[in-house]
């Protein structure tokens, strides 16, 4: 045979012995066969040769050429079968760690709050979105011209229904069922047709608080929120309680803390001794009870947690926003 072919077979034959997966092997169909392999270029060799040597040589590369040929298709047929592993695998290498998925942010607030509040021996419960106008408004001691009814504050169904506007609703549910005494917190959402900016979405969160029992003053709502805030914010926390304004609490207050270097005041949340007038649309007999309410904005609080400055991320689910809470 000639030495050539007989060189080029050889190397095929060692090259196709190390073989290991199905690149590889595609790099030796190309180093023998392509366009500038070397059987390719034995062949174009052979138009320089006299014409009475052609016809041996011509033999002698055909049978290298179906030596490689046959070569890598049964190579392919076995890499292809399943039990040939086609990959080399390292399996010293560190595994990559599945990304695990996490708690949305205002998930993760609304649990703490809650969790500090039920250490305290409130219970956690729950209410309907869709309420009536006398769970949202009228037990609530809220007059029936009071702007907050109109439909510019409140989604109303064509039923006359409406989706609530605040979690306040579900004190009234709680004792429309339950005798005190009452230690609750209801966290959950609420709905206002506001336009949605910066500040402002039309649902967000809210967790409500209600303590009802035979002698409780204001200083036990003090005592409560001052705590509640220091466990959330640092025992360090400055708090302020401000005179204000809900028509379910007499007296009300707005509770601010110090919030910056330059200590500003900041509202947190809203607060009160339970009205009388509440108890009453309740059916609890007159000067049996007395309680104290408060609810707070989750997402409010979430924001000065975070420093977030945008309410819309939130809500829309961008990863690189949500990974930074995982
Ligand atoms: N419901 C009030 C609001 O949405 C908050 C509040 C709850 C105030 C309970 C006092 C007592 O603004």
């Amino acid at each position: 045979m000639n030495t050539a072919t007989a060189l080029v077979e050889q190397e095929a034959d060692i090259a196709l012995r190390g073989i290991r997966s199905l690149d590889d092997l595609e790099r030796l169909r190309i180093y023998f066969l392509g366009k500038n392999g070397k059987v390719t270029l034995l062949m174009g060799h052979l138009k320089t040769l006299a014409p009475e040597d052609r016809k041996l040589f011509g033999q002698q590369i055909n049978r290298v050429k179906v030596f490689i040929e046959s070569g890598i298709s049964d190579l392919k047929e076995k890499l292809l079968s399943t039990d040939t592993p086609r990959e080399f695998f390292d399996e010293t290498l560190p595994p990559i760690a599945p990304r695990a998925g996490a708690l949305h942010p205002i998930t993760q607030t609304l649990r703490e709050i809650c969790q500090i509040f039920t250490k305290m021996g409130f219970e956690i419960v729950d209410g309907p979105e869709i309420e009536t106008e006398f769970h949202n408004f009228t037990a609530l001691n809220i007059p029936l011209d009071h702007p907050s009814r109109e439909s510019f504050d409140t989604f109303y169904t064509p039923s006359k229904h409406l989706l609530r506007s605040q979690t306040s609703t579900v004190q009234i549910r709680v004792m429309e069922e339950t005798k005190p005494p009452i230690r609750i917190i209801a966290p959950g959402r609420v709905y206002r047709p506001d336009t949605v900016d910066a500040s402002h979405s039309f649902m967000f969160h809210q967790i409500e608080g209600l303590l009802v029992d035979q002698k409780v003053t204001f200083s036990n709502l003090k005592g409560v929120l001052n705590l509640f805030l220091r466990e959330l914010f640092g025992s360090k926390t400055k708090t302020r309680f401000r005179p204000h304004f809900f028509p379910f609490t007499e007296p009300s207050v707005e509770v601010d803390i110090a919030w910056g270097s330059r200590s500003g005041w900041l509202e947190i949340l809203g607060a009160g001794s339970v009205d009388p007038n509440v108890f009453k649309a309740v059916g609890y007999p007159a000067g049996k009870w007395q309680g104290f309410a408060f609810g707070l904005g989750v997402e409010r609080i979430a924001m000065l947690r975070h420093g977030i400055t945008d309410i819309r991320h939130f809500y829309e689910n961008d990863l690189r926003f949500l990974r930074q809470f995982s």
